[in-house]
Order: C-alpha cells, then structure tokens, then sequence
C-alpha cells in the first residue's frame, strides 16, 4: 500500500524494516534488546459493515500497514512507553496508570485487559513504531490493541486462544475508551490469512476462509481525508438504535435471537417499526446477506457480481443505515461513470475514511489520478489513494526471519 502518487503503488517489504527499526529504537531508548516483538496488520472490510454488534456476517481482511511493539520487563515498577509516530514517551508508575491522553488509555488499557486486571508483577518497557494510519478507517487502535496484547502474554508467558485474545482489546474499547465497538476490527487484524478473505459469524465466532485472487481486479483504497469526527457520537447511536429494534421486534417475533432469523413473511413486523429503525433492521438483514452473496461470487470469480454487491452495501450505508457523508458519496458517484470500476462503498464505520474500490486490473493508475482530480475541483481536497496487498494476522515476531 503506497500513497499517490508513486511509481511504487505496491509497498511490499515494509514489514521487515518496520521490526528493524522498532528494535533500533529500543534499544536506542532503553539500552535493552527488546525480550518480544509483535506486530499487527490493520484492516479493511470488503463486506459486512455494521452488522458485528448485531451478531452478524462480515467478510475482513488485513493489509499491508502494520503496528509493531517492542516489550520487556524493567526492574523499576514503571511503565514506559514511546511512542515513535507521536515522538511521546509516557511514564508511569505501576500503582498509578492513570492515562490522561487518548493513546495512554490504549496503552495502559491493553496492558491492564492482557493481565486480566491482575496487578503487574514488573514494569515494563515498551515501544510502539507503525507505517499504518491513525484514525483512518484501518483500524489502528485495533492493531494497536493486539499488538500490544500479545506481546505482553508472551513476556510473562500466558497462554489465550483467539476468541479470548480478541474478546480483551474488544474490553479495552469498552472499559478504557468508552466505545461499544464490536469484534469486527480485531478479528480481521488476529485471523486474517495471506491471499484469502474470511467470512467471520459474529453469533458464534465461527470463521470460513475463502482464497481469493481476483484475475483482473484490482482493490483501491481512496482516502476523502475527511476526519470521521461523528464517528463516535453516532456508532453509538446506530448501537442503541439497533438494541431498540431488536427489543421492540422480540415481543412481535416469537424466539427471535438475531435479525437474520427474520424471514420475508415477517417483514410486515419490520414495517410496523419507527422509519430510523425499521431502515437500519432493514440494512442489518440486507448487508448479511450480500456478505453471503459476496462469497458465492469470489468463489465463482465474477468480479462484476463482486463489484455490483459493493456498490449495493454503499448505498444501503447511505440510505438505510445513514453513516455516509457527501464526500464520500461524491467519491462513489463519480467512480459510478467508469466502465473499468466495477464498484465500491464506504468502508468502516462511516462519516469519512476511505471508500473501497474494486478497479478493472491495469486502469489503477487512470482511475487514481481522475478520482483525484474530480475531488480536487469539488472540495479542493487532495485525496490521497492505496493499493492494498492482503496479508497475515498478529503475530508475535520469533517466527519472522528478519534479514
Ligand atoms: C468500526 C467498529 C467495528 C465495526 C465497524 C463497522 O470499525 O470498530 O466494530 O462495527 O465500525 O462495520
């Protein structure tokens, strides 16, 4: 993933000199060799936006943007942490983790969730170093989370399985930011495998890869650099709005346990809701079964099925779901009118970020530099564009050759 303009659209190798330099680092900072190193990709989602806080289907995959923490023990009941990206160090004594910036609650929230609230037996020494954007759809608190969370197990040697390393960065939103957030995010960062995309089932964690190497086409990233300033204030609206529904349809809908358990004959139960509620229900049953859809399409290779169901969810997040914004809508619409643009939609939880596009392979560079001109005439923005690689999940660093 590079940013445009370039002659280098893929950034392969990045990886390797992000764990060299994050080693260099702390050792430039704490005259140590770290004891662990871990990283974690950030994500994006082809499908399935929405609908893991409503124990749905959501179909992510991890890209070639990586956070990477470098840990060990100290003798002197501190933490410390820098923070290459902000230039920040933090310090903090281990009987007062009391965070006052934003990034000091992921920190010590992590440590604190990865411990199980135990008290800290040692201090720590820690340095985080990224190539991945902050606060742009991509899940960087989410990579951030993990890769500090597995780090810490492995200096004080405990062992989780998946669903329970995922189940504390998910606390540390809850109990340290403040944000209900579902899975979604730190699932695809954990679980993601090279060259597949996943369908993961929110109901019961379960999770399905399927290969994916689409011969012809190309996934862009377009950055609107709009700040997603709403996002907060209003996923906890969705949030509430979808707990609402979901009371209201139980005492219609006898058993029910899941909005997919709706079926057509009851969507006049559906009707009876509020406009708000009944367009978000009606997003939440629609968008799982395009992920779906989207899986029949992969696994058949037809990449205008795949392109079509992309730009269906757009509108959906538009229209029913309303977590869209004029820029990027903007960014869609005028995609809409190229014949090697097969489709797109806003991608994360809305309000700003990036839209995903799937490009015919070889117009990559045509279809950057027009969506960029376009937007630069409208907003007089500079977007900025990525192509992406897929790659693997977090993982602890021993198993990484680093040459
Ligand atoms: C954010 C949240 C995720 C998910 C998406 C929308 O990224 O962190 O849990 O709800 O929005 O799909």
């Amino acid at each position: 993933m590079t940013t445009y303009p370039s002659s280098n659209l893929y950034m392969k190798g990045n990886k390797n000199n992000l764990i060299k330099g994050t080693r260099r680092i702390f050792f430039e900072k704490f005259t140590q060799t770290p004891e662990v190193l871990s990283i974690s990709p950030g994500r994006i989602n082809i499908i399935g936006e929405h609908v893991d806080y409503n124990a749905g289907l959501a179909m992510p995959v991890a890209i070639d943007k990586y956070i990477c923490v470098a840990i060990s023990k100290n003798n002197n009941k501190k933490i410390n942490v820098f923070s290459s990206d902000l230039d920040e160090m933090l310090s903090v004594n281990l009987d007062r983790l009391t965070p006052t910036k934003l990034w000091h609650k992921y920190v010590l929230g992590s440590i604190v969730e990865a411990l199980n609230n135990k008290n800290l037996k040692s201090g720590i020494n820690l340095i985080i170093n990224s190539t991945l954007p902050i606060g742009k759809g991509l899940s960087s608190s989410a990579a951030l989370e993990l890769a500090i969370i597995i780090g810490v197990l492995k200096i004080f040697n405990i062992q989780l399985n998946d669903n329970e390393i995922i189940k504390r960065c998910q606390l540390v939103d809850h109990h340290h930011i403040g944000i209900k957030s579902g899975k979604l995010d730190q699932s695809a960062c954990l679980l993601s495998k090279e060259e597949s995309v996943f369908v993961i089932d929110f109901q019961n964690s379960s999770v399905e890869y399927i290969p994916l190497d689409l011969a012809g086409g190309t996934w862009v990233l377009v950055d609107s650099m709009i700040k997603r300033e709403l996002a907060t204030s209003k996923y906890h609206e969705r949030v509430e709005e979808c707990e609402e529904a979901y009371r209201k349809l139980s005492t219609m809908i006898k058993g029910l346990s899941n909005f997919r358990d709706i079926k057509k004959e009851q969507y006049s139960i559906v009707d009876t809701l509020d406009n708000n509620l009944k367009h978000r229900v009606l997003h939440i049953i629609q968008e799982n079964q395009r992920v779906l859809d989207m899986k029949d399409a992969i696994i058949d290779n037809n990449i205008k099925d795949i392109g079509n169901l992309l730009s269906r969810s757009h509108q959906s997040l538009k229209e029913y779901y309303e977590v869209s914004c004029h820029e990027i809508d903007y960014l869609i619409k005028s995609s809409e009118d190229l014949d090697y643009w097969y489709g797109g939609r806003l991608m994360g939880g809305g309000f700003g970020g990036n839209t995903l596009n799937l490009i015919k392979r070889g117009h990559e560079n045509k279809y950057i530099n027009i969506i960029s001109s376009l937007y630069k005439k409208k907003y007089n923005i500079d977007c900025s564009s990525h192509l992406i690689s897929f790659v693997n999940g977090a993982e602890i660093v021993d198993n990484i050759s680093v040459d």
